[in-house]
């Protein structure tokens, strides 16, 4: 009987529901899920006015600006785009989210969120994996706060280390850059939410970012920083592209037909939309025909260019409806395929145990030691301990601009920025307190490090001093050169001179010179570590964490080594940014990236040079061997396997690298091929494979369009490094092409 009853009643609760669906079908057939999202699209687009698809394609800020209060609907963040309500479809929620859910300006009141290591930190890892679960965890802090666009996905090469946003990017290398980027997207995807992959292309240097002409081969931009973005679309599928403030040889990058409708729509098949950088649009008819699908941020555009201007360029027919159309299929389309139209961002709490686990793992595996006279690990009886300089009683540094967190409990220090006019902040994090916690038994003192002879005696009456640099990298700003700021050198060789059993810890946005490097006794690299990073490094320094981060940036030993000792331009001029509507921009200059694919060890191995630390290096307690390198040809695939050992008293993770190089006729430079990061025990071996890319034997054929395998012999080396080949084999390859 209460079986039937509640079968009766379960009828009369869902015949409605089935109504409402079939209705609902008939009036909005996308909400079908069975068809493909471009159909899905396609089906919008035809039901949408002209002014709700002029409506989709530009975009303000999500924050007050000027007079203008935050738009009505917007969360407060960097970005908002109204949705279409009349056909369900939602707004665009923007969010900055490279390292953790933004907050600008504090907009959202209360509002901190996890701040993970750098992308620098996140990359010496070399695991994919952990990439994916970055993503996948910032994806999850965005979407219960309801965003549904992540401004993430920044895959720039590093090719100068001067760079601002070097702590934003991953590598120097397009293979470890494209990959871990990649990662990183399909994890903030899988929360139903787009990403955005930024920023296309050669944002090399952010010194006159908006007025730089980024001069390059364009076969040798397709080697290099693009090859980085093609294998994170690849890898990722990112929902949208952000087009950067500079120009690529000749044409800005939002108006620049060969970057976005040759390489990325054509040549690609890139289905998802452009957006544009905020303030990096400047002409409605040319950026439209040339692939721009979405203004941003257009109050710091000189103009709304694809509002207004873009409805009468299409009234005007310089602008083909059919264009329109194609951009709102575009944008609605990445809507359907990443689920965000279907399930759209609710408020929820965040598992932040689960973010910390995340953030604590990437600084674990990401601090790379560089250097270790045997000092390290400290043993639990460590005696006496200096700990000095970089606020290390309170926090770690973080790097500045757009994806600046406000971390989750609070700012752990300010200081004021070099220039006057920001603050640097320190993540919640003291690595003083950590050690502490790790060395019970050690008497810890902690000296500022300000005064150098004070920090020299605390130093000198202990068993070993730790002493902690940093280097504030931002947005906006490159570093003047890769010295210390301030007089942290002189603090180094001041305590180092006092007190042999010196080990330094490294707070930086990228490489720096390392002048006392002989008169110490460690150095650990631990960039900018996120909110568990004083943790993860007091277990390195402990040995409860073997060091397992490998850098994925060459260090030099000075910038006379590099292929541009300084940023272009005057890094020394206040920075230019978006300047705004009726503002006008500075004059266009070239910089001539000469050097082409050759970025970073590539360069160093062309010209002979030898690194401070080359890409690659890492130090762990235990010690690893190869042996027994097969390379098997196949066509164009070839597949490269060795034997790595554990050859240490301690369980510890390995990271052989394959490189490859040469080929008939010039023959392709030194490119990282693949690796793999491997857990052994002591004594335990195991068998690493890596499948090489084809098209890390080819060279880019821009006449042809299409990628070119010269064949003939190629040189497959392993090593721990770029610099330092253990084994090597030749590889007898056939010529053949690629589609690009
Ligand atoms: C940055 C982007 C960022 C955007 C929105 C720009 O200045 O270059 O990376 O996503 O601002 O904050």
């Amino acid at each position: 009987m209460i079986v039937r009853l509640c079968a009766a009643l379960r009828r009369l609760l869902i015949a409605p529901m089935l109504l409402s669906t079939a209705a609902h079908a008939a009036d909005r057939p996308w909400e079908n899920r069975a068809l493909p999202a471009s159909v899905r699209a396609g089906l919008v687009v035809g039901r949408m006015t002209l002014a709700e698809k002029l409506s989709l394609v530009h975009g303000g800020l999500g924050a007050p600006w000027g007079h203008e209060a935050k738009p009505p609907g917007a969360i407060g963040s960097a970005g908002y785009v109204p949705g279409v309500a009349r056909l369900g479809v939602p707004p665009l929620q923007e969010t900055d989210a490279e390292l953790g859910v933004a907050n600008p300006g504090g907009i959202r009141r209360g509002d901190a969120a996890t701040a993970m290591p750098a992308d620098l930190a996140l990359a010496s890892t070399w695991d994919l994996d952990l990439a994916r679960r970055q993503g996948a965890a910032v994806g999850a802090e965005a979407r219960a706060r309801g965003f549904s666009v992540l401004l993430g996905g920044a895959s720039n090469l590093i090719r100068d280390p001067h760079g601002g946003r070097n702590f934003e990017y991953f590598s120097e290398d397009p293979l470890l850059t494209g990959l871990m980027a990649g990662n990183a997207i399909a994890g903030v995807q899988s929360n139903r939410i787009l990403a955005t992959l930024k920023h296309f292309a050669l944002n090399a240097q952010e010194t006159d970012r908006v007025v730089l002409d980024a001069r390059i081969d364009p076969a040798a931009a397709r080697e290099s920083d693009l090859l980085a973005f093609e294998i994170a679309i690849e890898t990722g599928r990112p929902a949208s592209v952000m087009c950067a403030y500079n120009q690529v040889d000749g044409a800005y990058s939002c108006e620049n037909a060969w970057l976005l409708d040759r390489v990325l729509k054509r040549d690609w098949r890139y289905p998802g939309f452009v957006m544009s950088d905020w303030g990096a649009v400047h002409s409605t008819v040319r950026s439209v025909l040339a692939g721009l699908d979405q203004e941003s941020g257009e109050q710091l555009d000189t103009a709304n260019f694809l509002g207004a201007p873009l409805a009468q360029a299409v009234a005007a027919g310089a602008v083909p409806e059919a264009r329109l159309d194609d951009m709102a299929r575009r944008i609605l389309g990445a809507m359907f395929a990443s689920g965000l139209y279907d399930a759209p961002p609710r408020p929820a709490p965040v598992d932040v145990a689960a973010s910390d686990r995340i953030a604590l793992a990437i600084a674990r595996e990401g601090i790379v030691l560089l250097a270790n006279d045997g000092v390290l690990p400290l043993p639990a009886d460590a005696g006496r301990l200096a700990v000095i300089g970089a606020h290390a009683d309170r926090g770690v540094l973080s790097g500045g601009g757009s994806s600046q967190v406000v971390p989750r409990g609070g700012v752990a220090a300010t200081e004021p920025s070099p220039d006057g006019d920001g603050a640097l902040v320190f993540d919640p994090s003291s690595p003083l307190q950590a050690i502490r916690r790790q060395f019970p038994r050690a008497r810890v003192a902690y000296d500022d490090g300000r005064d150098r002879a004070r920090a020299a005696r605390l130093a000198a009456g202990a068993a070993t001093a730790i002493v902690f640099v940093d280097q504030w990298m931002t947005e906006t700003r490159d570093a003047r050169d890769l010295a210390l700021p301030g007089a942290q050198d002189e603090l180094v060789a001041a305590v180092a001179a006092a007190n042999p059993r010196t080990i330094v810890v490294l707070e930086t946005g990228g490489p720096v010179l390392m002048p006392w490097l002989g008169r110490v006794a460690a150095v650990l690299e631990a960039w900018y570590p996120g909110q568990k990073g004083g943790e993860a490094i007091a277990e390195i320094l402990s040995g409860a964490v073997d060091p397992s981060g490998r850098l994925p940036v060459t260090f030099p030993v000075d910038a006379g080594q590099l292929a541009h000792p300084a940023p272009f331009g005057d890094p020394k001029a206040a920075p230019l940014g978006p300047v705004g509507r009726g503002g006008h921009y500075g004059a266009i200059f070239a910089a001539d990236y000469g050097e082409g694919a050759m970025v970073g060890y590539k360069w160093f191995a062309a010209n002979g040079e030898r690194p401070l630390f080359p890409f690659g290096f890492g130090l762990s307690y235990a010690s690893f061997s190869l042996r027994d390198l097969a390379v098997e040809v196949s066509g164009n695939d070839l597949r490269a396997s060795v034997t790595v050992r554990n050859a240490g008293s301690r369980a510890a993770a390995a990271i052989p690298q394959v490189y490859v190089s040469g080929g008939a006729g010039a023959g392709v430079p030194l490119r990282l091929a693949g690796w793999r990061r491997i857990a052994l025990q002591p004594g335990e071996e195991r068998r690493a494979t890596v499948s090489i890319d084809p098209r890390l034997l080819a060279r880019f054929d821009e006449a042809a369009d299409l990628w070119a395998i010269a064949g003939g012999a190629y040189r497959v080396t392993v090593g721990f490094d770029a610099a330092h080949p253990d084994l090597a084999a030749v590889a007898n390859v056939e010529p053949s092409r690629l589609p690009p």
